[in-house]
C-alpha cells in the first residue's frame, strides 16, 4: 500500500508545531502502525532528515507508552486495542492518515509526538499505593476475599497508564485512569488503611497538574485499549465522598 500521511512536527516544548505531509511506500497489511512508522524513519534518515520522534517500549499493549492520535482517535480505529497492535491492514491504500500527539495541558509536547506524562506518575506517587506492611505473598493469599470482588479489582488494575482517557476527554480529565487504580485498592482489604489519604492526595494531585473534572462524556471508556469501565469513576466519586466525610467528622 501506499499511504499519504499527515504527521505532527514540533522540534521542542516551546516552539510551534504543524502538520507536515509524508508518502509511506511498501506499507505491507501485516505491519503494526509502529512499525510503518520505522520504515518511514528509516527513509528519513538515509535522506539525511530528522526522524519523527514517536514514543514506544513493548509494543505488545501492556506498557501504555505508545501515544498517537490517528484520524483524531487516540489509539486508532479499533475499541480495545493500544496503538502499537493496530495493524495496517485497517487502512486502504491511497488513504490520508493524520497522525497526532496526546493533546492536553498536563501532557505537554517534548517532541513531534511524545508528550510528558510524568503528571500521571506524580499523581500514583500521591497515593496509588499501599505502603503498610501487608506481608509476604503468602500472606496476601491467605486472606479471602470473594471472587466477583477479586474479579473487579483485576479488571480495575488492567489499566497502563497511557492516557488516551485524558486525550479523549474534552475536559482533559484523568478521572479514568485515577478511578482504576483508586477502584482496584479500595475493593481489596490491604488497601483499606490507607483508603481516605488516598483519594483526598490524588484528586488533590490531578487538580494541582492542571487536569479538567468529568462531566460523563464516556469518551474515555470508549478510547481506552483495556476497557476500563466508567463505574470506576462512580466509584471513584463514592469514595471522595466518603473520605470528605471521614475527614471533616475526624477533624472535630
Ligand atoms: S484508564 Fe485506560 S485509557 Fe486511561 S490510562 Fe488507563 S488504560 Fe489508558
Ligand atoms: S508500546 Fe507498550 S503498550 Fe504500546
Amino acid at each position: 500500500m501506499r499511504l499519504n500521511l499527515r504527521i505532527w512536527r514540533q522540534a521542542g516544548p516551546n516552539v510551534a508545531g504543524g502538520l507536515v505531509d509524508y508518502t509511506a511506500d511498501h506499507v505491507s497489511t501485516d505491519m503494526s502502525f509502529l512499525e510503518m512508522l520505522d520504515v518511514v524513519n528509516e527513509d528519513l534518515v538515509k535522506k539525511g532528515q530528522d526522524a519523527i520522534a514517536f514514543d514506544s517500549d513493548c509494543r505488545e499493549g501492556i506498557c501504555g507508552m505508545c501515544s498517537l492520535v490517528v484520524n483524531g482517535v487516540p489509539h486508532g480505529p479499533d475499541r480495545g486495542t493500544t496503538v502499537c497492535q493496530l495493524h495496517m491492514r485497517r487502512f486502504k491504500d491511497g488513504e490520508t492518515v493524520t497522525i497526532e500527539p496526546w493533546r492536553a495541558k498536563a501532557f505537554p509536547v517534548i517532541k513531534d509526538l511524545v508528550v510528558d506524562r510524568s503528571a500521571f506518575d506524580r499523581i500514583i506517587a500521591a497515593g496509588g499505593y499501599v505502603s503498610i506492611n501487608c506481608g509476604g505473598a503468602p500472606d496476601g493469599n491467605a486472606i479471602p476475599i470473594a471472587k466477583d470482588v477479586s474479579e473487579l479489582a483485576m479488571d480495575s488494575a488492567a489499566c497502563i497508564g497511557c492516557g488516551a482517557c485524558v486525550a479523549a476527554c474534552k475536559n482533559a480529565s484523568a478521572h479514568l485512569f485515577m478511578s482504576a487504580k483508586i477502584s482496584q485498592l479500595a475493593l481489596l482489604p490491604q488497601g483499606q488503611v490507607e483508603r481516605t489519604k488516598r483519594v483526598l492526595s490524588m484528586i488533590e494531585q490531578a487538580d494541582a497538574d492542571g487536569f479538567g473534572s468529568c462531566s460523563n462524556e464516556g469518551e474515555c471508556e470508549a478510547v481506552c485499549p483495556k476497557e476500563i469501565p466508567i463505574s470506576n469513576i462512580a466509584r471513584m466519586t463514592r469514595e471522595y465522598t466518603r473520605a470528605l466525610l471521614v475527614s471533616s467528622l475526624s477533624s472535630r
